[in-house]
């Protein structure tokens, strides 16, 4: 696969200055469609990967039948490379001591919406990768897997990448991009603060704690010899521009397909994205007890104070959903989504490719241009 593109109204083709993602995932254009459970649909995975990216489904809560069939989706509308992805997280534990402190901290809201008390029963979940997934990986063979919040066990991996599979997976900072090239990953996904979704963070960890794409990005391409991917607040030519000028191979962007016509969004969602500014979200682990950027509401907001241990995610879920349910004016809803959604554009997914890969072309001849430019009068001047 040629990773450029030619634009016929101007003759010119764009060459990607860095083709370690493009050789490694085996597409044209080093941009990845964000896995967002819920809100990446088949179709929208699959309009991205048509347009030469690589499209994702975010598989974390499918359940067998259901992957099977969104596979087969997949692979039904494209016939090229797409990425299937899963959280890596350990058999939730919640003690009855945290439970307790939990219930405490939410009935006075459960009383203001009129919900019976909170539930003392927290569904019993597994972990979230394990031998099952595997085997139904090894069944449905993808192209590409990805991983959040860590990396499965060597074995596992080794197994996927027996399998041709390509394992990608994120880090939040240095350390854990050094551990997913030491547990095998083929490439690192290097997630900044600004990013919409959970945190990728292998471990929970305060909300609060985080570094930002423009820092991260370089000190994890300075760290590991892997092709690396940047993620959070890339949304146009001018952050994926920048991306390449940080070392990386290529960008991962969510927030930007979230208003795309094919992405799972409701209306209410999209109504919100519209209308955002940089300020709309935070940092908060109230809603699932892990951290993950969303609109900030009066929820998040009033558990960031004196802060309760929450149940191990993601069975905090079970508590928080029922006030997202039944809240007015959206005080308790869960709307993940990142610090540039102000720079959305609605369009269908393919159309929305092909402006990323034309801007992005436009910024690097700009830059280079001008570069040139700026030397030839230097030169002269002297
Ligand atoms: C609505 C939403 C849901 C997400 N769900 C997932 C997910 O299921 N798996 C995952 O690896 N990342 C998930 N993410 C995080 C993305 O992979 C990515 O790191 C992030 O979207 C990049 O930042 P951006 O939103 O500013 O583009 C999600 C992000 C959003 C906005």
């Amino acid at each position: 696969m040629d990773c450029a593109c030619s634009f016929p109204d101007t003759g010119k083709t764009l060459v990607w200055p860095n083709h370690r993602l493009c050789d490694l995932l085996k597409i044209e254009h080093p941009i990845i469609q964000a896995p967002m459970a819920g809100a990446a649909t088949p179709e929208l995975a699959a309009a991205v990967s048509n347009a030469g990216g690589l499209g994702s489904l975010g598989c974390a809560s499918m359940l067998p039948d259901g992957l099977r069939t969104a596979a087969r989706q997949l692979r039904a509308s494209t016939e090229r490379p797409f990425n299937l992805n899963f959280f890596v997280f350990p058999r939730p534990d919640t003690s009855d001591a945290v439970l307790t402190q939990v219930i405490d901290r939410l009935r006075p809201y459960y009383k203001e919406l009129s919900l019976d008390e909170p539930s003392r029963r927290l569904p019993p979940i597994g972990p979230g990768f394990d031998d099952e997934k595997l085997e139904l990986l090894l069944e449905i063979r993808p192209p590409v897997v990805s991983f959040h919040f860590g990396i499965p066990d060597a074995a596992a991996v080794a197994k996927l990448k027996e399998a041709g599979i390509v394992v990608i997976s994120t880090a939040t900072n240095v350390a854990e991009a050094r551990q997913l090239a030491d547990g095998g990953a083929d490439a690192v996904i290097a997630q900044g603060w600004e990013a919409g979704g959970h945190r990728g963070s292998h471990a929970p960890n305060r909300p609060g704690d985080g570094v930002g794409t423009l820092a991260l990005v370089p000190q994890v391409v300075d760290a590991v010899k892997l092709p690396v991917i940047a993620a959070g607040g890339i949304a146009d030519g001018r952050g994926i521009a920048a991306a390449f000028a940080l070392g990386a191979s290529g960008v991962q962007i969510g927030t930007g397909f979230l208003s795309c016509d094919e992405a799972g969004t409701d209306g209410p969602r999209r109504a919100l994205i519209r209308a955002a500014t940089d300020m709309d979200t935070m940092v908060t682990d109230a809603f699932t007890g892990r951290a993950a950027r969303a609109r900030r509401t009066r929820f998040a907001l009033e558990m960031e104070v004196n802060r309760a241990h929450l149940p191990d995610f993601p069975q905090m879920v079970a508590l928080s959903a029922p006030l997202g349910e039944a809240g007015a004016k959206g005080d308790f809803a869960f709307h993940l989504y990142g610090q540039a959604a102000a720079l959305n554009r609605e369009l269908p997914a393919g159309e929305l490719m092909q402006t990323l890969v034309a801007e992005t072309g436009e910024v690097f001849e700009a830059l280079f241009d001008r570069q040139i430019d700026a030397c030839v009068s230097e030169v002269s001047a002297r």
